[in-house]
């Protein structure tokens, strides 16, 4: 009797335990800042995906383009010893996350499904960290593109700009017009988003020096002071309430013929799907004129912390997952993002997305693609940081140009 007890008492035990393990392993927190409309659909997709794997999703997310506050966040959960399952993170803060040991390890899984055959160098970069794969990658976006608005586009000639003096010249049409020229939200990450394009339409070998190799003489020369007047002179073409509006409004303008053209990453093309608009139809996406051949790009990946072993099978079903080839297609095509593999046929992607998958592929080729200042990967937070100070002071006229390239050179040269 008492044995018969024993063992039905350790039966209901493992059950429990089993049962219990069951479901801290079935759940995933996700900390995130994908809250616009296109954004969130896309999230939805890889929500679902997992749903379909019985894996459960707390979400938490963190409004801010760019991810600025989703790092304050982060900081203050990973202080407080609660760190979440998974995170979307960019390039040099995945790095710096794995220089204090904060991540786990997705070995096993990398090297069971072949990542390191069919996920980019580039990406790889910052998806492992002393050789061990820390992050997913979910995508890769680039920051060096324009979305026109089609109607305002043909009643001005109908003509894509290919150089600076066509886009000035372009823009004067549309204020002839009576609509904005420039839809933009005056948030630092979205200033230094149009500087990404604005400096590698001065070359990118300048590009290179300033951004990437942190040259004193590119960041304080006299291309640079040319990069803050042709934005003094972008500047002019934004309306009067740019200030803070959330980047997705500034896209709204665009698709709703407020205003003429959006300086903007291709995760604004998930706001003209998401409002059924369609690429040659209703909208032009083009890089900004001068970069053609080159690609600013940034990728959101999937951090992932150290977490109790209870839940580490959990991550690794996500990180599976993001990276298998049919959910890279099906998020991807919402998100406007090219994907994280290079083995992706762009079949269901629109005219922008095959694009942007080719530009990528060829700028890769060609040695001409670049991690983005804007979007940290480039740069380590200080530094970008940094820039993002001088750009913004510059852009609302608080600094001349020939002020803001010496801000610049001395900022960069502090933050290193
Ligand atoms: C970028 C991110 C994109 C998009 C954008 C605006 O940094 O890579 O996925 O979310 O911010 O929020």
């Amino acid at each position: 009797m008492r044995k018969f007890m024993t063992t039905t008492a350790m039966a209901a035990l493992m059950a429990m335990a089993v049962g219990g393990i069951a479901r801290a392993a079935d759940s995933v927190e996700v900390l995130h800042w994908w809250t616009s409309g296109g954004e969130a659909a896309a999230l939805d997709v890889l929500k679902k995906d997992l749903e379909s794997k019985n894996i459960s999703w707390t979400d938490m997310p963190v409004a801010g383009g760019g991810g600025t506050e989703a790092m304050t966040v982060l900081r203050a959960r990973v202080t407080a010893g609660n760190a979440p399952t998974a995170v979307q993170m960019l390039g040099f803060d995945i790095l710096d996350w794995a220089k204090e040991g904060a991540l786990g390890n997705l070995d096993e899984i990398a090297a069971k499904e072949g990542w390191d055959k069919v996920i980019p160098t580039a990406l790889q970069q910052f998806s492992k960290y002393d050789g061990h794969w820390i992050a997913a990658p979910v995508n890769v976006h680039s920051t060096n593109w324009v979305w026109i608005n089609k109607a305002a586009l043909d009643k001005a000639g109908g003509k894509e700009p290919t150089s600076w003096e066509e886009l000035v010249a372009l823009l004067d049409k549309f204020k002839e017009q009576g609509i904005t020229p420039v839809a933009h939200g005056g948030q630092p990450w979205q200033d230094a988003t149009i500087f990404d394009a604005v400096v590698l339409s001065l070359g990118k070998d300048f590009y290179k020096q300033a951004f990437i190799d942190l040259d004193p003489a590119a960041l304080g020369g006299d291309k640079m002071k040319e990069a803050f007047d042709r934005m003094t002179k972008l500047r002019g073409y934004v309306d009067d309430n740019f200030s803070g509006r959330d980047w997705n409004l500034a896209s709204a303008m665009v698709i709703e013929g407020k205003a003429g053209l959006q300086f903007m990453g291709d995760w604004a093309k998930g706001e003209f799907v998401k409002a059924k608009k369609v690429p040659g139809t209703d909208f032009v996406c083009m890089r900004f004129p001068g970069t053609q051949g080159s690609v600013t790009f940034n990728s959101d990946q999937f951090a992932m912390f150290k977490v109790a072993a209870d839940k580490v099978p959990a991550q690794l079903q996500m990180a599976s997952a993001i990276e298998s080839p049919t959910f890279q297609s099906a998020f991807n095509v919402v998100k406007g993002s090219a994907p994280a593999r290079t083995d992706v046929p762009d079949t269901d992607f629109d005219a922008c997305g095959k694009k942007a998958i080719k530009d990528l592929a060829d700028a890769n080729a060609s040695g001409s693609l670049y991690g983005s200042m804007a979007h940290g990967h480039a740069n380590p937070a200080s530094v970008k940081n940094a820039i993002y100070d001088v750009v913004t002071r510059q852009f609302n006229g608080e600094l001349s140009s020939e002020e803001a390239v010496k801000e610049l050179a001395a900022a960069v040269e502090a933050a290193k």
